[in-house]
């Protein structure tokens, strides 16, 4: 997945936004990251991809 790919659709998320999260505020959930952002709060469907994402950072530090 590339950074400038858009991950949640609903509220236009891109990867490199949630990355950004992630890393700033240290967010482990996707619950988590809905405070910083609205990605996966409209039909859902981004979350298992918010959550490799989240898997990926955490893995990375
Ligand atoms: S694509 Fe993320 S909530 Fe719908």
């Amino acid at each position: 997945m590339a950074k400038k790919d858009p991950v949640c659709f609903c509220f236009e998320v891109y990867k490199e936004e949630l990355v950004e999260i992630i890393k700033k505020h240290k967010t482990k959930t996707v619950e988590e990251i809905q405070k910083y952002c609205q990605a996966s709060m409209g039909c859902g469907s981004c979350r298992s991809d918010i959550e490799q994402i989240i898997e990926d950072e955490l893995g990375k530090s």
